[in-house]
Parts: C-alpha cells; structure tokens; sequence
C-alpha cells in the first residue's frame, strides 16, 4: 500500500517534502455511516442572473442540517465544509468573473477534504455563441481549480441537461432529486477519489428513500465479485441496503462463496461468456429474491501486449469478457425491462477505465473493449430511459490492487502521484461510486461516464 502518505503526513517528512516540491497527498475522507456530510459551513455563490437558483438551492439544502450561508460579506467562519457555486444562468465569459473571484477569495478557508461543487447548464444547439462560451467556461474554471486544491479537497461539476426525450426526463432544476443527489453524493465523503467531474444530470430521478441505505428493497447482480473491485462493489452495495448476487468463473468458487458468505448475499458460478449467462442471472435472481433492479458489469481481464507483438488469442480473449459479454448481457436485460421483469427503475452500470478514454501504451486490446463499454453505455441509455431506468459507466484510474500493486516500484510511484489527489484510489471508491449510480436519486444521470481517477492527468 502507499507508505509515502504516513510518510509525509506529518514531521519532518511533511517539512521535507514541502521544502523539496514533492507532493504531499493526505488521507482522503470516506464515507462510514452516521458521518457528518461536510466538517463546516457551505457557502452557495452565483452570477447575478443565477442568484434565484442559488436562494431556491441553498433553502433545498438546509433539510439537511446543514450551516448554509449566501454571502461572504457576514464574519466568515474558520472553514468552509463546501463551496458551491451556481452558474445555471450565466449568458457570457464576462459573468463568471465576480463568482469565480469570490470563490478565490475563500479558498484559503477551504477544511482539508473540502468540497468545490459548480452547478451549470448545458448549452444547447439554439444557444448564442455568447451563452455557449459561458457554459463551456464553467467546465474550465473547474477542471483547472480542481488541479490547484490540496489537501484532499475536490472540485466537481454539475451539468443540468435537457432530457431530449430519453424516457420521462425533462429539464433538470436545481431542486430536480437528482440534482440535489448528486450533490450530497459530492458533498460527501462517497466521492472521495472524484475530482474535476463534470456530472450531466436530467431532469428524472427520485429521492433516496434514505441517505444511508438508499438500495434498501432492491436486488443486484455484481460480475467479477469474488475478488478486487467486484468485492468491494458487493460490500458497497450491501451497505447501502441491496441483496446482492455475485457471479464468477467456477475457478474462484471458493473465494466467491467466502464473499457472498459475508454479506448474506448469492453465489452464482458462471463465466459471463457463456451463451445464456442474463438467463441464468435472470432465473437465479427471481427465484431466490423475485426480482432484479440493478446490473454492475466489472468482470474483466488484462491480456497487455504491444499492438506488434499482439497475439489473436489474446485480443479475443480479452475483447470476449470486457465488452462482448456485456454487450449480448445488456441486450438481454433492457429486453427484460421491456417485458417488466426488471422493476420500477432499472439500472446497468459498466466499468470502463481512463485507458478508455486517454489511451495507454500496450492495452489497444483493452483500450477498445473500454472505449466500447463507454459506446454501449450511451447507446443504451434511449432504450433503458424509455423504460424509466437507466445506463451508466464508471471510468476507474489507478486503483490500489493486487493488479497495480504487480506494477514495478518505480512506475507505479509515478502512477500514484499523477492525479490532482496525489495518491492512488481505494476499490471502496470505485464501489461507492457505483452504489451512488445505481441508487434512486441517481436516475437522472443516464448515459453518462462518471471518472473515479482523482482527476487523473491524462485524457479529459
Ligand atoms: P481483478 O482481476 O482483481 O478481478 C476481476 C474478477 O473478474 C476476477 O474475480 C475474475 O475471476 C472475474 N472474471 C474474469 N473473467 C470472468 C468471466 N469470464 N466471467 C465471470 N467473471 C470473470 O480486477 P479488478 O482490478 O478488480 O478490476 C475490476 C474491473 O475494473 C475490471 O473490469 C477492470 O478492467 C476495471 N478497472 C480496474 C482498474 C484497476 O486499477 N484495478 C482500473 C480501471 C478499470
């Protein structure tokens, strides 16, 4: 695991990496039930010609015990918990000057973990060149704050869009469930390891039934549980009130069983490959529990070579478990959704990763199996939000593994360091992430790829 973080958390290892540029990453905080959702006030800041979604969104938050304040003009307090600054109406570049200047100004009193949330919308094709640039503007402003906080504090983007018909969605508000859900999730500790983010959110969506188990009633299938990423999804998903089925190949049985045994959950042995594999989740599924809400596609497998040395039967290997199978797995469930088989709002939320989206040296094999669920997920998101659910992707960076932790020394220090968080994620992130997609509020969000990369350097 990463020593160097204890190592400069404190002391004169803190001193010393200060004095010689290195970075100095600190334990981010995460989520454990019953936590506060922010250690401070929030402050909600707007452009003029947002200052009345800024009034409705700052009395939409006070339900959550929350010390909210609308000006810095007051005696500020010692820290800000979250900053949000809502930017829903800005009509030109000239507009984010006072917010994004204000925001500045109270950076220094941002707590350690801090959150920097920025609300804007979508420009649509019949806006002016003017509003166009504005919004687009937004996505800057934040991806470049995001790469200047430290201290484990976050800066994200929610998008408020224009549903275009995909189902029931509408135009989101800033009060939309899944605006606020979205929110609260980067509000909190949940979204530890999710740093300059933009989230495109719809007008759809419910409020979670309750913050802490908002996955309470529904039922879950994990691919790939019995180790790494799949388990901690389990575990997440448990957490949050899920019963869960956990799939994998017969060869890990035996550590599937263990993980399954744990949360009180189903072990169903099946290689995702196999002819019929959304059958046999389908059947188990209604047998044992009587439904199925929510679907997670993590199986996957590495089969690394560079493009020249690239051998047929690892590139179909690889492409046969990390998109193939998901792909005629999807087909299966949005059919099953058609039919209402598979309750009131469901969900398929696919892992791709950042070499889907930026590229990386040796993985063209797997690079086009992620880019492809990045594909598939769009592509389903018409179909899946016509029957009220929806279709998501998470985009995981480097993640602590058994399977990064086989990087060599040196590289993987590299690896670790190259994100605006300075330090590699947990599998705990990644699952969060997932449980937050998969969950009520977060109906709105369809369609979409939500990175968990600590705004890793490379790609968008
Ligand atoms: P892992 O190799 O530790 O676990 C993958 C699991 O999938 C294993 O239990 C394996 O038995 C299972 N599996 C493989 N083929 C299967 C099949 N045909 N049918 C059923 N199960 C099968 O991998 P890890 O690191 O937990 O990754 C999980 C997912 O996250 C993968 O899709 C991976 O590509 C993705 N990811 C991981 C990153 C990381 O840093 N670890 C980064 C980006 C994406």
């Amino acid at each position: 695991m990463d020593k160097y973080i204890d190592l400069v958390s404190g002391g004169l290892g803190k001193k010393l990496a200060r004095q010689l540029g290195l970075p100095t990453p600190v334990a981010l905080r995460r989520h454990s039930p019953g936590d506060p959702l922010l250690e401070g006030p929030v402050l909600v800041l707007s452009d003029y010609a947002s200052r009345d979604d800024a009034d409705r969104l700052a009395a939409a938050m006070l339900s959550w015990h929350l010390d909210v304040r609308r000006s810095t003009h007051l005696p500020q307090p010692e820290r800000w918990g979250a900053v949000v600054v809502v930017l829903t109406n800005a009509n030109h570049p000239d507009s984010l000057a006072d917010p994004a200047l204000e925001l500045g100004s109270t950076l220094r009193q941002l707590a350690r973990n801090g959150r920097v949330v920025f609300l804007s919308r979508q420009a649509s094709a019949a806006d002016s060149p003017d509003v166009a640039a504005a919004r687009a503007g937004v996505e800057g402003v934040m991806r470049s704050l995001g790469k200047e906080l430290r201290a484990g504090a976050t800066a994200n983007g929610i998008v408020l869009c224009d549903g275009d018909g995909a189902g029931s969605a509408g135009l989101a508000g800033v009060t939309s469930p899944s605006v606020l859900g979205t929110l609260r999730f980067l509000f909190s500790g949940r979204s530890a390891f999710v740093d300059g983010q933009p989230i495109p959110v719809v007008g759809n969506g419910e409020e979670d039934p309750s913050w802490e188990r908002p996955l309470e009633g529904l039922v879950a299938v994990v691919t790939g549980a019995a180790r790494g990423i799949g388990t901690s999804i389990v575990e997440v998903l448990t957490r949050d009130g899920a019963q869960v089925i956990g799939v994998d190949v017969p060869a890990a049985g035996e550590s599937l069983m263990q993980v399954m045994n744990e949360v009180k959950g189903m072990a169903l042995q099946l290689d995702v490959t196999a002819p019929g594999a959304a059958d046999r989740i389908l059947g188990a599924a209604r047998e044992r529990y009587g439904r199925l809400d929510i679907v997670i596609h993590n199986a996957g497998i590495l089969r690394d070579k560079l493009l020249a040395n690239m051998t047929e039967d690892r590139w179909k290997d690889l492409i046969a478990v990390n998109i193939t199978a998901p792909l005629a797995m999807s087909a299966r469930f949005v059919e099953a959704a058609e039919a209402g088989l598979m309750g009131d709002s469901p969900r398929i939320v696919s892992l791709a990763s950042t070499s889907g989206i930026a590229g990386n040296r040796g993985q063209t094999n797997y690079a086009a199996a992620k880019s492809g669920i990045i594909g598939m997920t769009e592509a389903l998101a018409g179909p899946i939000g016509a029957v009220g659910g929806a279709a998501t992707a998470v985009a995981p960076g480097f993640i602590e593994t058994d399977m990064t932790a086989r990087i060599p020394a040196l590289m993987r220090q590299f690896a670790r360091r190259a994100n605006s968080l300075q330090q590699g994620g947990l599998p705990i992130d990644v699952a969060e992430t997932i449980a937050f997609l998969a969950s009520p509020a977060a109906g709105g969000i369809n369609g979409a790829v939500v990175r968990v990369c600590g705004q890793n350097l490379v790609g968008r």
